[in-house]
């Protein structure tokens, strides 16, 4: 079964075939980054309009990638939320016209699904049960995966999410839209031991999070210490202080993740979402895994991010438990994952 995968629920447009025996045959993301930097933000009608102007040109360009017409897909699996209403809309019209005039199956896909299962494409997906950790921009939840579809929610943000912490604290530091890559790749130039960040929620049992002290924490750590600093000792300030942010942030969630598996009983823990690039995270996690003797599980970097591979996959999972959607349709822009 050929299943088209479209991802257009935020700032990405994103667009995957997946083959059930090939595995991924193409895929395409475009990211609008450039249209919304200038106003240090997403700007959700500039991301619907956008995704309608790329939607038909990139499934044509993944088509002839992919040697493929349109009549040889099976599917259409498409981002019905969480995400931007109108920038859902798209996704969620083009796929259900486009299955309607093909004559065949259209799933709407939960995005943050699509990012849980994110490392199943990849050569040693991990096996149920397992624990993941999906931190993206807007979510930051640890979740009991069973199977497909059998998801319990063990601890999750209860303000910012991970990448939201990121992005905020970015810009704080000066580093535009969208931070999270940035900060990321500042930290890596700070000194570990100049400041100490609080790693919140940590010192109380559970598994929920708090993030966004983190970004207050930072605002006063830069405005005590850039008293009178040359532009070169304001360089040096902020990759410190992103390095103490990234530290507090990844440290907070690995002490979460060792919980959560320590309470699960499982040996393998999943990391997906934007964070899930975060390469510090991923080497924690790693090692927390190595010692325990398990293992760590996170997709390619460009799977991450948003991207349509991730929902073919999920569409495909979903179509062959045999789901299928009605002829109306409906996006969700707000969608706990436990109503699936
Ligand atoms: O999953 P995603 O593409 O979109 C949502 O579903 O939200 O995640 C985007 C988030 C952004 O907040 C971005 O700053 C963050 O992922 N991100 C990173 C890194 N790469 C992307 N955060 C930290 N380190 C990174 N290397
Ligand atoms: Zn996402």
């Amino acid at each position: 079964m050929r299943v088209l995968g479209i991802e257009t629920s935020c700032d990405e447009t994103g667009i995957a075939v997946f083959d059930s025996e090939q595995g991924l045959l193409a895929h395409e993301v475009y990211s609008q980054i450039c249209l919304h930097a200038a106003f240090g933000g997403v700007v959700p009608e500039l991301a619907s309009r956008d995704h309608v102007r790329k939607l038909l040109p990139m499934l044509r360009k993944l088509l002839a990638d992919a040697d493929l017409a349109s009549a040889d897909l099976d599917a259409v699996a498409y981002t019905a939320g969480p995400g931007l209403a109108g920038a859902l809309l798209v996704g969620a019209a083009f796929g259900r016209s486009l299955a309607w005039g093909l004559g065949v199956p259209a799933i709407g896909v939960h995005h943050m699904e699509g990012h849980l299962l994110a490392p199943m494409l990849e050569s040693d997906p991990p096996r149920f049960p397992f624990v993941a950790l999906l931190v993206s921009g807007g979510h930051t939840q640890l979740v009991l995966v069973n199977g497909i579809g059998c998801y319990r929610v063990l601890g999750e943000s209860l303000d910012d999410a991970a990448g939201e912490a990121f992005d905020k604290t970015a810009k704080l530091l000066g580093l535009g839209y969208p931070g999270g890559p940035a900060l990321a790749a500042l930290a890596a130039k700070g000194d570990p031991d100049r400041f100490r960040f609080p790693r919140p929620m940590t010192g109380r049992p559970g598994l929920d999070f708090s993030f966004s002290g983190l970004k207050t924490f930072t605002r006063t750590t830069l405005q005590q210490a850039s008293k009178g600093l040359d532009q070169d000792q304001l360089k040096r300030l902020k990759a410190d202080i992103a390095r103490a942010f990234e530290d507090a942030v990844v440290d907070t969630l690995v002490l979460k993740c060792r919980r959560a598996v320590e309470q699960a009983g499982v040996e393998t823990l999943v990391l997906a979402g934007g964070v899930s690039a975060n390469l510090q995270l991923r080497a924690r996690v790693d090692r927390l895994m190595a010692e325990r003797g398990g293992r760590a599980c996170y997709s390619r970097l460009e799977f991450c991010t948003d991207n349509g591979a991730m929902i073919a996959y999920a569409g495909w999972q979903r179509l062959r438990s045999g789901a299928r959607e009605a002829l109306a349709f409906e996006v969700k822009p707000r969608w706990p994952m436990t109503e699936l």
